[in-house]
């Protein structure tokens, strides 16, 4: 684990207008961070410059969002060269909302991180389990089958972080219990061990996500395969701060 960078970062949604996005940045400003954590923030794409402009050149930028060709006729899309252009170094993909709500596939979710690689942005690759799946068994194989379809594309991890967020954890304030998550990252650890390679597995850094907090950040960070967060709600607030701090 000690190989492994923490890395915390904070997924806005899509909330905020540039007040408040203001006022978050002079926070991260203010700090103060542990040098020792990667900090990235996930802000709405009409604001990505201007947080780009508030932010230290150690706070990360993301896209919550890109598809997956560089250039053409895809009305509202937005390419990962746009978001490099405009100083974004970071995108997640595969976010439980646009898994649900936008009916985005393994597939798309693939293709989407294999290009943004390609254009040398780093990605953040969101996985999960509903409710439903969680009680009918299917969490290993669900988290898996998500892995899977990513690991079909991907030849360099180097620049992938992923986060695992089951979906009941998700806004609602129920956190996974720290053994619940440790238990998910080690088996996603494992899974990589078989199916991709020892190297990978102990390099690979393995978010949670869902309902973290400065009150539940702490216990969660001393699980041996859990190495950041991807913080939702708090991450508009300046407990993100202590988040971000959960190791020190
Ligand atoms: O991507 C982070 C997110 O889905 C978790 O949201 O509000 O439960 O921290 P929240």
């Amino acid at each position: 684990k000690m190989s492994r960078k923490f890395c915390v970062g904070g997924n806005w949604k899509m909330n905020g207008n540039k007040a408040e996005i203001a006022e978050i940045c002079k926070g991260l400003t203010a700090g103060p961070l542990d040098p020792n954590t990667e900090v990235v923030v996930g802000c709405p794409a009409p604001y990505l410059s201007y947080a780009r402009g508030l932010l230290p050149a150690s706070v990360g930028v993301a896209g919550q969002n890109c598809f997956k060709v560089a250039k053409g006729a895809y009305t509202g899309e937005i390419s990962p060269a746009m978001l490099k252009d405009i100083g974004a170094d970071w995108v997640i993909i595969g976010h439980s909302e646009r898994r649900q709500i936008f009916n985005e596939s393994d597939e798309l979710i693939a293709d989407k991180t294999a290009h943004a690689l390609a254009e040398g942005l780093k990605v953040i690759a969101c996985i999960g389990e509903t409710l439903q799946e969680r009680e009918s068994g299917q969490t290993e194989a669900v988290v898996f089958r998500q892995t899977k379809a990513l690991a079909n594309v991907i030849k360099d991890w180097t620049n992938v972080v992923v986060a695992y967020e089951p979906v009941w954890a998700i806004g609602t304030g129920k956190t996974a219990t720290p053994q619940q998550a440790q238990e998910v990252h080690a088996a996603l650890r494992k899974w990589f061990t078989e199916n991709v390679s020892a190297d990978v597995a102990a390099s690979v850094r393995i978010q949670y996500g869902g309902s973290v907090t400065a009150a539940n950040c702490r216990e969660l960070a001393s699980q041996p395969d859990i190495d950041g967060f991807l913080v939702g709600g708090a991450s508009l607030k300046p407990e993100f701060i202590q988040i971000v701090n959960a190791r020190q």
